[in-house]
C-alpha cells in the first residue's frame, strides 16, 4: 500500500524538478511552440467576455466600437475556430514533449537501476522500485503535459483578466479585488481541510481492506489457530472507524456547502448589487456589467485552479526528487552495452587469501574469517557446512557482489578487483537453488546464457542438460512460453533449463549453489547427469546440502561460522572425527 506523501516542496525537490527539464530539452522546439499557442489561446479566450459585453452594448446602441451585433457574431465564430485549432495543436505538441521526454526518463531510470550494486536491490522492495518507473514518472508526465500548461494558462488568464477589468470598470473592480480573492482563498483552505479528512477516510478504508485481504490470504493460519472471532473483531472495529471518519467527513462537507452558498454567493450578490447601482446612476454600461460578471467568474476560477495546482505540482516535485535520487546515484557499472563477443579465455584458477568479510551495516558480525583456499584449473571444489555458515557469501565475493574487508581474491593470479566487473562475471556461470525463469519462450530463457547463440547451439545445450526430451514433449517445443503467464515447469525442469543456460555460456568457472537441494530423488538423478556434463573439464565450485553429490570432488572445504574447519577429500574427511563426519552421518543414516 503506497500512501500519498504529504505535499511539501523542498529546495532540493525544486532543483530535481528543474533538472528533469533536461529531458524536455531535445523537444524544446515543440515545447516552445506549445507554450506559444497556450498563451495565444488564453489571451484569445479572454477577449470573449469583453466582446460579449460589447455586443450587449451594441444591442443597446451604445457600443464603444463601430461594430454591429452581427459583426460580433462573426467575430465569435472566428475566435472559436482559432481557439479550437490552437487547443488541438497545443495538446499534440505537449503530448509529444511529455511522452517522449518521460520515455527517456524511464529508459534512463531503468538502465540506472540495472547498473546498481546488489545492495541497492536488497535494501529496497520491488514494489517501491516499480513505482519509481511507473507512478512517479506518470506524475511527472502529467505535470509536464497538463499541469504546467494549466498553471501558465491560469496565470495568463489572471493577469489579463485583472488588466481588462481595471481598464473596463476600475471602481467596481477595486471592490471585487478587495473581496473576491479573500473569499476564494478561504474556500481553498477549507477545501484542503476537507481533502485531508477525505484522505484519512480513504486510508481507513484501505486499512479495512488490508485486514480482510490478510485474513483471506492466511485463512489456513486463522483456522488452525481457531482465531476466526479475532479476525472478525479486528475487521468490525476497523469498519466502525471508517463510519466514524466518514460521518465527520459528511458533517464538514455540509458546513462547507453552507459556507460556499452564504459567503461566496453573498459576496457575488454584493458586488452585483454595487454594479447595478452604478448602472442605475449611469456610471457604467449594462454590457460592461455583463462582461464584468463573466471576467470575475473566470478570475475566481483561475485563483481556485492555481490553489489546487499547488498540490499537484508539489506531488510532481516530490516524484522528481525520488526519480533524481536514482538517476544521480552512482551505479557499479557505468555504461550499459552488450558485452563485446570476444573475451579472452581464462584458465580458471581461483584463490582466496586470508579473506575477512562482514556485510555492510553489520560490521560487528564477521561472516567470513581468514578464508584461504586454492582451486586449480579444472578442479572441483565443494563447500559444505550448515545453513548460514557463509557458503553463498564466498560465492558473492568471487562475483564481486561485495568486496572483502581484508585479504585478496585472485582469478588466474590477478586480483578480481582489477577486472572490469562485467568482464569478471562473464567468466562465471551460476546455477542457483531456486531458478526463476523469465516470462518468454524456453528458447529465450536458454539463450539468456549467451544472447545471439544459434538455434543449433541452443538445442545442443538443452540436450547436454538433459532437457531436450521434456522440451520436445511440449506441443510448442522450444517456443513454449514459460514464466508467470506460461507453462509451469517443475523444479527439476527449471533446474535443467538453468543448466542449459550455463552450458551455453560455457564459463571458465562454474558455480553450483545448492543446485540440487530442492529436488526430489527422481529428478535429482537426471539433473545430476546434466550437471556431470556441465562439470566436465571445468573448474567448479559446488555448494551442496546433499553430500552424495560431492563425494567425487577434488577437495572439500568444511565451513563453520565463516571459518574453514576441515578440508580434504571425502575419503579422508570421513575417517576423521570432525564436523564433516557428523554432517555425513546425519545424511547417510
Ligand atoms: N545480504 C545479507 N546481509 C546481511 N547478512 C547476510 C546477507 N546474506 C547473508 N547474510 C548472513 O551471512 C551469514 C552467511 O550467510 P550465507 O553465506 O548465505 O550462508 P549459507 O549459504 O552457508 O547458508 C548468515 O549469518 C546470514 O544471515
Ligand atoms: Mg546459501
Amino acid at each position: 500500500m503506497l500512501k500519498k506523501e504529504k505535499a511539501k516542496v523542498s529546495k532540493e525537490g525544486l532543483r530535481s524538478f528543474f533538472y528533469i527539464f533536461r529531458y524536455i530539452k531535445p523537444y524544446g522546439l515543440q515545447f516552445a511552440g506549445g507554450l506559444f499557442l497556450l498563451v495565444l489561446g488564453s489571451l484569445l479566450f479572454m477577449v470573449f467576455p469583453g466582446a460579449a459585453g460589447e455586443m450587449a452594448n451594441a444591442a443597446a446602441g451604445e457600443s464603444r466600437f463601430d461594430l454591429s451585433v452581427s459583426d460580433y457574431g462573426w467575430l465569435f465564430l472566428i475566435i472559436l475556430v482559432f481557439q479550437g485549432s490552437f487547443s488541438y495543436f497545443r495538446t499534440v505538441l505537449f503530448a509529444i514533449v511529455s511522452e517522449k521526454g518521460m520515455a527517456d526518463v524511464r529508459k534512463d531510470l531503468f538502465s540506472k537501476m540495472m547498473s546498481q550494486h546488489l545492495t541497492f536491490f536488497e535494501e529496497r522492495r520491488v514494489g517501491e522500485l516499480t513505482s519509481r518507473i511507473t507512478a512517479d514518472v506518470e506524475q511527472l508526465q502529467s505535470a509536464f503535459s497538463v499541469t504546467l500548461a494549466e498553471f501558465l494558462r491560469q496565470i495568463v488568464v489572471l493577469i489579463a483578466g485583472v488588466a481588462i477589468l481595471a481598464w473596463l470598470t476600475p471602481s467596481l473592480s477595486l471592490i471585487m479585488l478587495l473581496t473576491f480573492p479573500v473569499i476564494v482563498l478561504l474556500a481553498l483552505v477549507f477545501g484542503r481541510y476537507i481533502r485531508r479528512i477525505s484522505r484519512k477516510r480513504q486510508d481507513e478504508i484501505a486499512g479495512t481492506n488490508t485486514i480482510a485481504e490478510e485474513a483471506f490470504q492466511s485463512f489456513q493460519v486463522v483456522k488452525s489457530f481457531a482465531n476466526e472471532w479475532f479476525e472478525a473483531l479486528r475487521y468490525s472495529k476497523s469498519v466502525d472507524e471508517v463510519v466514524k471518519v466518514s460521518l465527520r467527513y459528511a458533517r464538514i462537507r455540509g458546513i462547507f456547502f453552507v459556507f460556499i452558498i452564504t459567503i461566496l454567493f453573498g459576496g457575488i450578490f454584493f458586488i452585483l448589487w454595487r454594479g447595478a447601482l452604478m448602472v442605475e446612476s449611469g456610471e457604467m454600461q449594462l454590457g460592461d456589467l455583463f462582461s464584468f460578471i463573466i471576467y470575475t467568474g473566470i478570475i475566481g476560477g483561475a485563483i481556485a485552479g492555481l490553489g489546487n495546482m499547488y498540490t499537484t505540482l508539489a506531488g510532481a516535485v516530490g516524484a522528481s526528487e525520488r526519480v533524481m535520487e536514482i538517476l544521480k546515484s552512482k551505479g557499479e557499472i557505468m555504461e550499459l552495452k552488450p558485452q563485446s563477443g570476444e573475451r579472452a579465455p581464462i584458465e580458471g584458477r581461483l584463490e582466496f587469501r586470508a579473506v575477512n568479510f562482514s556485510y555492510p551495516g553489520r560490521v560487528n558480525n564477521p561472516v567470513l574469517q581468514s578464508i584461504s583456499f586454492k582451486v586449480e584449473k579444472g578442479e572441483k571444489v565443494a563447500l559444505v557446512g550448515v545453513s548460514g555458515s557463509g557458503k553463498s557469501t564466498i560465492v558473492k565475493l568471487m562475483l564481486r557482489f561485495y568486496d572483502p574487508l581484508s585479504g585478496s581474491i585472485l582469478l588466474d593470479g590477478k586480483q578480481v578487483s582489477d577486472f572490469d566487473v562485467r568482464t569478471l562475471r562473464s567468466f562465471f556461470a551460476l546455477v542457483p537453488q531456486e531458478v526463476i525463469l523469465f516470462g518468454g519462450t524456453i528458447k529465450e530463457n536458454i539463450e539468456y546464457g549467451r544472447p545471439g547463440a544459434t538455434q543449433k547451439e541452443i538445442r545442443e545445450a538443452a540436450k547436454l542438460a538433459n532437457a531436450l526430451e521434456f522440451i520436445d514433449s511440449f506441443p510448442d517445443g522450444m517456443e513454449t512460453i514459460v514464466g508467470d503467464r506460461g507453462v509451469k515447469l517443475s523444479g527439476g525442469q527449471r533446474q535443467r533449463i538453468a543448466i542449459a543456460r550455463a552450458i551455453l555460456k560455457d564459463p571458465g568457472i562454474l558455480i553450483l549453489d545448492e543446485a540440487t537441494s530442492s529436488l526430489d530423488a527422481g529428478s535429482e538423478k537426471v539433473v545430476q547427469q546434466a550437471l556431470d556434463n556441465l562439470l566436465e573439464g571445468r573448474t567448479a565450485i559446488i555448494i551442496a546440502h546433499r553430500l552424495a553429490t560431492i563425494k567425487n570432488a577434488d577437495k572439500i572445504l568444511v565451513l563453520e561460522s565463516g571459518q574453514i574447519v576441515e578440508q580434504g577429500r571425502h575419503e579422508e574427511l570421513i575417517l576423521r572425527d570432525g564436523l564433516y563426519k557428523r554432517l555425513a552421518s546425519l545424511q547417510f543414516e
